[in-house]
């Protein structure tokens, strides 16, 4: 086959920026601490680190290694990637994911990253001054409810969805010199703001502390998090969580790494570049990422508000309040650096998921990138606008489920088999080894084998299975009992069937109600429909795709 010329990156620094860039975003912020307070704070931080090392640095190195391996046939897009490493034609539709998994995530990540622009704007405009914490939380929901925006801009939330796609649009279509461009800016600027929002976390103490809020400590927060809780240790929800949170921060199991890492020279590096960025991810989430909303919101709220209030929305509906008490200098400073941080987060993340689709189909089409990066623009405004319409339907919520939760795993556990027992892990660890700059740890080689697969598998059949209320020793007493396994409605299982929603459109207790939570299972059937043509038109292109390489093949044999 001839090898399509085809760039590469500028530099190391370029490169390990991008691909920290690509690992963090809006998780490490928005989703990490929400996760970490759900799950007892420190009793989430071990189960978190163990998955961090058994499952997130071997799947760093797994996917390095195969988007290192497939570039060097000029393959940059999993479809392809996972094509060449093994004779059977199937494992290309696997490679599928890799590609869906991006769009549909950049759909509705795009979304939250527009919220940031138009925060930030707010915040410079002063919009948050003097507003009550109700009325703060309320701009929220106004702006998510479209036609509702209460700032005088009409369809304030579509306009900020399209001009961040249309950036995104824009910095793609500059290929790799832009996507290197966006990290070498936006990733020392968003250390710089952390860096100063999360000094005002650790030095807020108790300052913050009113008459109605006595209690009210930021260090409650900080060792909320940080004082270890071992008995966790034997609780499998926290362990899911944990490993949840490591696919999504680390963006493993999407395909984004191996694109990356496709364009890396076959020479050069791999795995002390994939441990940079991994690190590098992981001080921003755990360092970074804890030190800045549970503090602050514990010390000006108390630890039981947090702990009654922990959710997404909180870093738009409360922070932009929290900051009104610094006086209007530094309260605009910080929102504009909080929001700014939000925004070169999400932009350097949404970026890296939009270069596997340009990767296909300039591999296999043949097509430039202005012609790749506008139609991931449009097919991503196509999947995302019913986000932003029927928001508050449950759409997001259901490409995150699908396409940010479910997607990842099942990818991870494909390639992992692949890699390490298809594919060979001899072959593997050897790849990894070429133009290493590091002695790379033997015991790692057992575990790519053995314990990565296994622990996958774990994850994959609990979320499968997730038994009622999350209790798994009940859970097994009550099978051992012969009394079978009852599911809980947030199991795979019983999500794909719809249960927890039938079962309250069964106990809707007026009209009012059943409309909505039948509205609610329309937009959510609608959403699994939209990802599921998105889905099947990939792999048809990847079927077409693999047409025109055995035509191709056998035009070279016969000439
Ligand atoms: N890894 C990216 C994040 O944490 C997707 O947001």
């Amino acid at each position: 086959m001839v090898i399509k010329q085809t760039e590469a990156w500028g530099t190391r620094v370029g490169l390990i920026l991008a691909m920290a860039g690509n690992a963090v975003g809006l998780g490490n912020f928005l989703r990490f601490p929400v996760q970490a307070v759900n799950n007892g704070g420190g009793a989430f931080i071990i189960p978190y680190l163990v998955c961090f090392l058994l499952m997130g640095i071997p799947l760093l190195w797994i996917e390095w290694s195969m988007g290192r391996y497939g570039g060097r046939s000029g393959n940059h897009s999993t479809p392809f990637i996972l094509d060449n490493m093994t004779k059977r034609a199937f494992w290309k539709y696997f490679g599928v994911f890799g590609i869906f998994t991006n769009i549909a995530v950049a759909a509705y990540y795009c979304y939250i990253e527009s919220w940031t622009m138009s925060y930030v704007w707010h915040s410079l405009q002063g919009t948050f001054v003097g507003l009550s914490q109700t009325e703060v939380a309320q701009f929220f929901t106004n702006y998510v409810d479209i036609g509702q925006s209460s700032t005088g801009i009409p369809y304030e939330a579509v306009v900020f969805y399209i001009a961040c796609l249309a950036l995104n649009t824009f910095i793609l279509s500059r290929g790799l010199r832009g996507v290197e461009r966006a990290a070498q800016i936006g990733m020392p600027l968003l250390i710089l703001f952390g860096a100063f929002l999360a000094f005002k976390g650790l030095t807020l103490g108790t300052s913050g502390a009113t008459a109605e809020v006595p209690d009210a400590s930021a260090w409650d927060g900080l060792n909320f998090l940080w004082t270890p809780q071992y008995d966790s240790l034997a609780n499998p929800k926290v362990w899911l969580a944990a490993a949840g949170q490591i696919f999504f921060t680390l963006s493993v199991g999407m395909g984004t790494i191996h694109c990356y890492a496709a364009y890396v020279r076959s020479k050069d590096d791999i795995a002390l570049n994939a441990l940079t960025s991994g690190f590098t991810n992981e001080f921003v989430e755990v360092v970074l990422g804890s030190l800045i909303v549970v503090p602050i919101a514990a010390g000006y709220l108390g630890m039981d508000w947090v702990k009654e209030n922990a959710g997404f929305g909180m870093a738009f509906q409360t922070m932009p309040f929290l900051f009104e008490k610094w006086g209007p200098v530094l309260s605009t400073m910080a929102g504009v650096m909080w929001f700014g941080l939000l925004f070169f987060a999400g932009i350097t993340s949404s970026l890296a998921m939009g270069t596997p689709w340009m990767g296909f189909m300039r591999d296999e089409f043949g097509w430039g990138r202005n012609k790749g990066a506008i139609t991931f623009g449009l097919v991503v405004l196509a999947l995302g606008l019913p986000t932003v319409f029927f928001f508050q339907y449950g759409v997001f919520d259901e490409y995150d489920y699908w396409a940010g939760t479910v997607s990842l795993v099942v990818f991870a556990l494909a390639e992992t088999i692949l890699f390490a027992w298809i594919f060979g892990v001899h072959r593997g660890w050897d790849e990894l080894k070429r133009g290493a700059d590091i002695e790379l740890p033997v015991i790692y080689r057992p575990i790519i084998k053995y314990v990565t697969p296994a622990m996958l598998s774990v994850v994959f059949l609990g979320s499968l299975f997730t038994p009622v209320g999350n209790e798994w020793q009940d859970a097994f007493a009550s099978l051992f009992a012969g009394n079978g396994w009852q599911l809980d409605d947030s199991s795979l299982v019983n999500m794909v069937a719809n249960t927890g929603l039938n079962k309250q459109i069964a106990a809707a207790i007026d009209v009012e109600q059943l409309q909505q939570l039948k509205d609610r299972k329309f937009y959510t059937n609608m959403a699994r429909a939209l990802l599921s043509l998105t889905f099947l038109g990939l792999c048809a292109l990847v079927y077409v795709a693999g047409l025109r390489r055995a035509r191709n093949e056998q035009n070279t044999t016969n000439a």
